[in-house]
């Protein structure tokens, strides 16, 4: 590790956008002034060259350009019919969103907990949680990192349940050399700006190599449209933006060494800190885009409120599991019914992650997290 003088003080950001728009800025803007040149702002051709670009490189059929990650869920839920008294099986440390689109259908989200290492859906726990009324599982790729889809699929066939990967956070990830979002039955993202892939407003993506399931998608995302004026489903206004496609087309080009140095960055900061915290785990079947670089001590609050003290920014992803939050009351949820859920939530903080940031900016996070561990009595 270079060596850093503790005497300095830094301000980081948490992820800097500001530095990657100014990297490619050439290339965004004139990908977005072809779009105010053209003025085709909805459903322009540059969407369907983003579907197709992002279809490929995620190894499916389908790409469905979409209004967000949300909306990417919502849409393949609908896809799949999901209607009151369904039951679908998902984490519950994750983003409100995995489970609000199920509940926004009138389904019943069933939790499931996650494992204490990659902080995702613990299949063996998943078959106790089955009924007739189950109809698909969301698994959710958490930080960056795919969970142990060839397990999932394995109760998923065995059930004939649908399996929607929420992939809002790992496009670019693989899983057994596949890529995230391209592997079965659904994958879905967000483009959110400060995911590994992110526009400058919303967006998301639907993937699947399911043909039924992608038409309708299609239609559902424009009113339930099959032609103009002509709506065979109830739809939703879930499209991309076509000015949103065009940043996403310039940032695309650059996005596998983003990984690449995400990679790196995420493994330094491991090098650096694993003597002091719980580091992140990443499968030896998995590469993670580290769309957070989360640590875990039962420190966690000082620890954050001494970084922020320091000019280090920390994010918690996610202080309170969903079956905790009053949104989900009515699902008659207790404390300590999902305990790895529960105490991976009062451990957890993220770092600040951006292929962008510095050896030096890293370096200081470093001194900073030891600094303060080394100082206090825990145990890491
Ligand atoms: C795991 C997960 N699911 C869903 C979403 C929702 O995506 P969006 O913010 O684009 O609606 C996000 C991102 O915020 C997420 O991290």
């Amino acid at each position: 590790m270079a060596s850093f003088n503790l005497g300095n003080r830094m301000k980081l950001n948490f992820i800097d956008l500001k530095r990657q728009y100014l990297q490619y800025k050439s290339e965004i803007d004139r990908e977005i002034s072809e779009v105010l040149d053209t003025t085709q702002f909805i459903m322009g051709s540059k969407v369907a060259e983003l579907e197709r670009m992002l279809a490929d490189y995620a190894g499916v059929h389908y790409g469905i350009g979409v209004s967000s990650g949300t909306d990417a869920l919502l849409l393949a839920l609908m896809a799949y019919e999901v209607k009151p008294g369904d039951e679908i099986l998902c984490p519950p440390f994750t983003f409100v969103a995995t489970a609000e689109v199920v509940s926004l259908l009138g389904a019943r989200p069933v939790f499931v907990d996650i494992d204490e290492k990659m902080y995702n859906i613990n299949p063996s726990l998943m078959e106790d949680k089955i009924t007739r009324r189950t109809k698909g599982i969301i698994p959710v790729s958490l930080y960056g990192q795919v969970a142990d889809m060839d397990q999932i699929r394995g109760v998923a066939q065995k059930h004939d349940l649908f399996v929607i990967e929420d992939g809002c956070q790992s496009f670019g990830a693989t899983y057994k050399g596949k890529r995230s979002c391209g592997l079965p039955d659904v994958g879905t993202t967000s483009f959110f700006p400060s995911k590994p892939l992110g526009c400058y407003g919303d967006g998301g993506m639907v993937f699947t190599d399911d043909e039924v399931i992608a038409k309708r998608i299609q239609s559902l995302r424009n009113h339930g449209q099959e032609r103009r004026y002509q709506h065979k489903y109830i739809g939703i206004n879930g499209r991309l933006d076509t000015i949103q496609a065009a940043v996403l087309i310039a940032k695309f080009r650059h996005l596998e060494e983003e990984i690449k140095l995400r990679e790196n960055k995420g493994a330094y900061y491991t090098e650096g800190l694993k003597d002091m915290v719980v580091t992140p785990y990443i499968e030896g079947h998995n590469t993670s885009v580290y769309a957070q670089y989360s640590i875990r001590t039962d420190r966690r609050d000082d620890l954050s409120d001494y970084l922020n003290s320091k000019g280090v920014p920390t994010a918690i992803h996610y202080p309170v599991p969903l079956h905790l939050q009053e949104a989900f009351d009515y699902l008659g949820c207790k404390e300590g019914d999902f305990p790895i859920s529960e105490k991976v939530s009062k451990e957890i903080v993220s770092l600040p992650m951006s292929p962008f940031i510095t050896q030096d900016e890293q370096d200081y996070v470093i001194e900073m997290v030891r600094g303060f561990l080394k100082g206090t009595k825990g145990n890491g």
